[in-house]
């Protein structure tokens, strides 16, 4: 039977089916068979990688007849054949029928539920086939390479390897990923994923008929927004451009490989890889992906940075309407300083470099074309306005050329060269890099749901220096939020000093962000923006100044209400978020506190982003910092939500306290605050942890429940520590909490021995960490 089921020659009998199984287990299925839900039928592909049939979306009882992935226990939907007309019941039945149709009918009221549209027919009896690429293709029987129909022309939210996005020429047929409208529903949503064939291709995000999001132009390795999606190991990709068709596609380069990209419900398109380790899907590429990736964001001659505002003009440009782009408007974008006279030959071009190269719908290009014949090109027609290399992948080849306004572009790395239409009074030298850092200021973007933060601070060296002192000796644990001599200043006063971070104040790029170069009260200053990624669109942009927290000002129901916004922060991250996300250097000063004492959650700038069920991973590059890190990142790089745990217990008994976590090495465990903690919990004297300066005789029992839930928290044992929605739900309820048992990095001499081995082994995270702490401001 089972062979039978498998060999797809021999054409089975209904019939015979019906007494013996209830389930089908070919890939084919011809004109005298159908596939029916009444009777669980599947199609498997003969690799037994996908398989075809009837389902349901979690918490819907409408039937569509997908394809999902075979051996996956979530079941992965990759395409839907009837997205927009679902079967109410199980009644559906699925089939090929002359001259190579599919047909889905409701078997109870014989109604067509759904149909291909074919162009062609089959000379011979057609027959519909899973292929082992999961495209569900109708051929002819006697020539199997006349493809009538293939599901891969009609995705769904699924590109696929093997899939052509793009457009045929000759039959007008467009192939585009179109969103689903929810997880439970499949049904068309608004957002549309294409390869735009005009002027010069890139791969567009519409919603309706606007775009969202534009990738850049293909040059040859790349599309130039997203310089870091590149032939890999697993697969490589291209746009195919001749008469006959445009189109972007993928290949798997190894078999046992799964990637899809798919277009989510809100309009944001993913590239996941399946990881076989922890069997769950591994986001790879996500976008739009921050909002310099929004179509258009800083008008013409704009350019876009991570940095704050977004939006500059190009050197050699200004705003076209001062007072908006000043207040954050920049749809009016820039112009030129000194406008353009083509006809008398006064202009030449000027060199942009890391770029993402503007919108090609209007451009026009040739492939056998030199960088210098592509700048005659462009120099003998008034209405070229910018002209760049076409292929980068060996050297620099071909020529594409911009008419009209230059739009949709940001700093990138690598980014790519233009060369921009000038003035020849403009083609002087322009202005270089110089002077001396004397001071850090940082502004640091969070993301996530969390949104987007300022944060500045300012450290003058002499409190640098006093600061490090401090550190080396690790012997102040009286030391408060007070004592931090950190001068907090206004982000418009940064701005100002930094001519509003614009490019041409740039020094370079940092580890963690690009440095501009400022003036201030007479100082040169070094700008250092920290960056990060938001996952989030424009609309979960929020920019907020932070305050320096008195420590008075902060009594203890504004500490518990901060604890609590912490702790539902991360339960975000670690759980509710669509990607779990693991901070990895959850301190103090990445908390940031709004006008409102709301806590934001901060510098994302060591976060790792796991898929689905992935709870963590190993690192050999142990950063973080020194007080806040789980004995078993510091020592052995394991993270996992565990490791956040940890650092916000770390954080709960320092708010409650007042007092910092320093000194984990010492052996003395008097001058380490959870050893304090957990030997004044062992006495029963808890409440003597809490800041001398609150008054908390009116919430005795929360402040002692807080220290409790902090030491269960910090716990050695990562098992032991409870996750986050349980740190939740604890805080909050007036439940038996289960007994801490001791913390890490606190009994016994292995942990003396542990931390010294971090140290002699891991010299440079040591040093990161003492810097990280350097600039730690409360
Ligand atoms: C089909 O599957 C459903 C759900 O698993 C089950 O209840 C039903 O009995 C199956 N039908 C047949 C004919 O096996
Ligand atoms: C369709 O329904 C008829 C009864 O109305 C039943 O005899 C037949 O087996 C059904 N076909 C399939 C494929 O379920
Ligand atoms: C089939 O083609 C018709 C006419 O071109 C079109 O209106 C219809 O939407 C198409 N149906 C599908 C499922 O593509
Ligand atoms: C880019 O150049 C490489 C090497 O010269 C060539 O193989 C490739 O086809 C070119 N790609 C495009 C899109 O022109
Ligand atoms: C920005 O400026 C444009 C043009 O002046 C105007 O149409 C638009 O409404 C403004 N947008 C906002 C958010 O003020
Ligand atoms: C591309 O440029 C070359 C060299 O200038 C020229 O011979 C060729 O005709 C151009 N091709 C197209 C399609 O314009
Ligand atoms: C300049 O280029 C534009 C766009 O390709 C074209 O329409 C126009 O005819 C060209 N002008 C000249 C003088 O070649």
């Amino acid at each position: 039977m089972n062979m039978l089921c498998r060999s797809s020659t021999i054409s089975f009998r209904l019939s015979l089916f019906l007494l013996t199984t209830s389930f089908i287990s070919a890939h084919t299925i011809t004109t005298s068979q159908t596939l029916s839900d009444n009777r669980n039928d599947t199609l498997v592909s003969s690799n037994g990688a996908f398989a075809l049939g009837f389902y349901s979306p979690a918490s819907s009882r409408n039937r569509y007849v997908g394809i999902w992935y075979n051996n996956m226990k979530d079941k992965t939907v990759v395409w839907v054949a009837n997205r927009d007309d679902p079967l109410p019941d199980r009644s559906g039945v699925l089939k090929v029928i002359e001259p190579g149709r599919l047909l889905l009918l409701n078997n109870a009221t014989k109604a067509t539920i759904w149909s291909a549209n074919i162009s062609r027919s089959a000379q011979h009896s057609p027959l519909a086939r899973l292929l082992d690429s999961g495209n569900l293709v109708v051929v002819d029987e006697s020539d199997e390479s006349n493809i009538i129909w293939q599901s891969f022309d009609y995705p769904t939210d699924t590109f696929l390897p093997g899939m052509k996005l793009g457009k045929n020429f000759v039959s007008g047929h467009e192939v585009y990923v179109s969103s689903a409208n929810s997880n439970d529903d499949p049904a068309t949503g608004g957002f549309t994923y294409r390869c735009d064939p005009s002027g010069y291709p890139q791969t567009v995000i519409k919603v309706g008929d606007s775009f969202r999001y534009k990738s850049g132009p293909w040059n040859g390795v790349s599309f130039s927004g997203t310089p870091h999606l590149v032939k890999n190991a697993l697969f490589s990709f291209g746009v195919v451009i001749n008469e006959n068709e445009v189109y972007y596609n993928f290949q798997l380069l190894k078999d046992d490989v799964y990637t899809r990209l798919v277009l989510n419900e809100f309009g944001i398109g993913q590239r996941l890889i399946w990881s076989d380790e922890t069997r769950s899907w591994k986001p790879y590429l996500a976008f739009p992906n921050e909002n310099c990736d929004s179509y258009k964001l800083c008008g013409a001659y704009g350019i876009c940075s991570t940095t704050w505002p977004e939006c500059s003009c190009l050197d050699k440009f200004m705003p076209a309407n001062p007072q908006g782009w000043n207040a954050g408007n920049f749809s009016n974008g820039c112009i030129r300083k000194t406008p353009l006279n083509c006809e008398d030959g006064g202009n030449g071009f000027l060199q942009y470099s890391g770029v993402k190269l503007p919108d090609t719908e209007g451009s026009s290009y040739n492939t056998s074309m030199s960088l210098e014949e592509c700048k005659v090109s462009c120099a003998g027609n008034c209405s070229c306005s910018a002209y760049a290399s076409l292929n980068i992948s060996n050297g620099e080849s071909g020529c594409l050329l911009w008419f009209g306004e230059l739009v949709n572009m940001r700093e990138i790395s690598p980014g790519q060269d233009i060369y921009i239409r000038m003035a020849k009074s403009e083609l002087g030298s322009r202005s270089r890099k110089r002077e001396i850092i004397i001071v850090t200021v940082s502004v640091v973007t969070g993301i996530v749901l969390l949104s987007l933060g300022l944060f500045l601070f300012y450290l003058v060296r002499k409190n640098l220096k006093h600061q490090q002192q401090e550190t080396d000796n690790l012997r102040d644990s009286s030391e408060t939020y007070e004592e931090q001599k950190i001068q907090m200043f206004e982000l418009s006063t940064m701005i100002n000093a930094t001519n509003g971070f614009s490019v041409s104040n740039k020094l370079g790029e940092g580890g963690f962000g690009p440095v501009f170069k400022g003036l201030l009260e007479g100082h040169d200053i070094a700008v250092k923006r920290l960056s990060t990624t938001s996952l989030q669109g424009a609309h979960e942009f929020k920019n907020e100044l932070i305050y320096q927290v008195k420590r008075k000002m902060l009594d203890w129901p504004r500490r518990f209400d901060i604890i609590n916004g912490i702790a539902r922060g991360l339960t975000y991250l670690h759980q509710d978020s669509r990607l779990r996300v693991i901070h990895r250097d959850l301190k103090a000063s990445n908390i940031l506190l709004d006008s409102d004492m709301i806590p934001k959650i901060s510098d994302f700038g060591l976060a790792r982003i796991c898929g689905g069920n992935e709870t963590g991973a190993k690192t050999s590059r142990v950063v973080g910092t020194y007080g806040y890190m789980s004995p078993e990142y510091a020592v052995d790089g394991l993270f996992s939500v565990k490791s956040d745990v940890f650092s916000f217990g770390v954080l709960v008994l320092e708010i409650i306290s007042g007092k910092r976590n320093r000194g984990f090495t010492l052996v003395d465990h008097r001058h380490n605050l959870l050893g304090h903690a957990w030997m004044l919990y062992k006495e029963e004297r808890s409440l003597e942890l809490a800041d001398s300066c609150l008054e908390y005789s009116s919430y005795l029992s929360q402040v002692a429940r807080s220290i409790h839930v902090g030491l269960l928290c910090v716990q050695e044992e990562t098992e032991e520590r409870p996750n986050m929605s349980s740190v939740v739900l604890m805080l909050n309820n007036d439940g038996v909490l289960p007994q801490p048992k001791h913390p890490g990095f606190f009994t016994g001499r292995d942990v003396v021995i542990r931390s010294e081995t971090w140290h002699s082994s891991n010299t440079a995270g040591t040093s990161n960490a003492m810097t990280i702490s350097q600039l730690e401001a409360r």
